[in-house]
């Protein structure tokens, strides 16, 4: 089937069957452009518990269709791809988790969404890069904290909040491939140009960045930023395709990884599993389907509330 094709089946489809398309930022431009609603995780977090569509597509990665489905047990959440997963979350395996927070007992367990379910029922809050920095300062000063599974992300919050926490050493594939001596020699070639950079890329680079935030965050900064016209934007390259729609007349560049390769930007390959062609297969089959253990689904459920009462 061609694209429009694709297209025309997908909208017959998403009406014949009461389903919401949620796409991330980082998944590719078609999927994007026809997704009901496009977000970062914690907007989708939102959506997905607002949505009164009977099946969720859920265009991103396995831990987001699996929060979607933890919010609404009895609705369908499909996933174009299942292996879409994500380094952040296949690093902190549950067993090996459990005996780290064995380690730190009377510790408060704050964990980022980007884990799995599982995780997340040992996680008294749970957290995205929008609302960190609310939680971490929500949690009394004397109370002593564990924050899994991104350790980029936790040593940022640390030195955000002055609290010192118990990191899981943790990262994201994508944001740790971030070259510093390729960004400082674009700098110097760009000396106007403002850096904007996600919270998961490592310190070196957040520590040369204009505006630190999520996704959502970083495309604001660069709607609202007029001093310059010109951008170093260091998080995953499939978010420029939605800022290059807001910002016409500016100037966007991908901050450069330390392999060459043929983007010269980061890419995520779990998130690009997901493609036109499969997302319409998921909602024409509602296949293959987030199933979860109804206990799991209750576990998990207390620590995302909580994020989302706050938020
Ligand atoms: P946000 O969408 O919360 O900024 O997270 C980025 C990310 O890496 C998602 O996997
Ligand atoms: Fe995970 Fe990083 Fe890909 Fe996000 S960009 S899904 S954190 S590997």
């Amino acid at each position: 089937m061609g694209k429009s094709e694709l297209v025309a089946e997908i909208n017959r489809l998403r009406k014949e069957k009461n389903a919401v398309i949620l796409a991330h930022y980082y998944q590719e431009e078609d999927i994007q452009d026809i997704a009901d609603f496009v977000g970062d995780s914690l907007a989708l977090a939102k959506k997905a518990a607002e949505t009164n569509a009977d099946i969720i597509v859920f265009s991103g990665v396995h831990f987001m269709a699996e929060t979607a489905k933890i919010i609404n047990p009895n609705k369908k959440v499909v996933l174009p791809d299942m292996r879409a997963g994500c380094s952040l979350a296949d690093g902190c395996p549950p067993d090996a988790f459990r005996k780290f927070k064995e380690k730190y007992p009377d510790h408060t367990v704050v964990t980022y969404i980007n884990c799995s379910a599982e995780i997340k029922t040992m996680s008294d809050w749970v957290c995205t890069s929008s609302n960190a920095k609310k939680i971490i300062n929500a949690i009394p000063k004397d109370q002593p904290i564990i924050f899994a599974p991104d350790q980029n992300l936790g040593k940022y919050l640390m030195q955000e909040t002055g609290r010192d926490m118990v990191l899981w050493k943790g990262s994201c594939v994508v944001h740790e491939a971030f070259s510093i001596e390729k960004l400082l020699d674009l700098i110097s070639k760009y000396p106007n140009a403002k850096i904007a950079a996600h919270p998961e890329s490592q310190t070196h680079i957040l520590k040369v960045a204009n505006y630190v935030g999520s996704t959502a965050g970083i495309l604001n900064y660069i709607k609202t930023t007029t001093e310059t016209d010109t951008f170093i934007i260091a998080t995953e390259a499939g978010i420029l395709h939605k800022m290059a729609q807001d910002n016409p007349n500016k100037v966007l560049i991908p901050a450069p990884v330390d392999e060459d390769n043929s983007c010269a930007c980061s890419e995520c390959a779990f998130m690009k599993l997901n493609t036109l062609e499969k997302l319409y297969r998921c909602l024409r089959d509602e296949s293959p389907e987030i199933v979860l253990d109804k206990e799991l689904i209750e576990k998990a459920l207390i620590p995302i509330e909580r994020m989302l009462a706050i938020s």
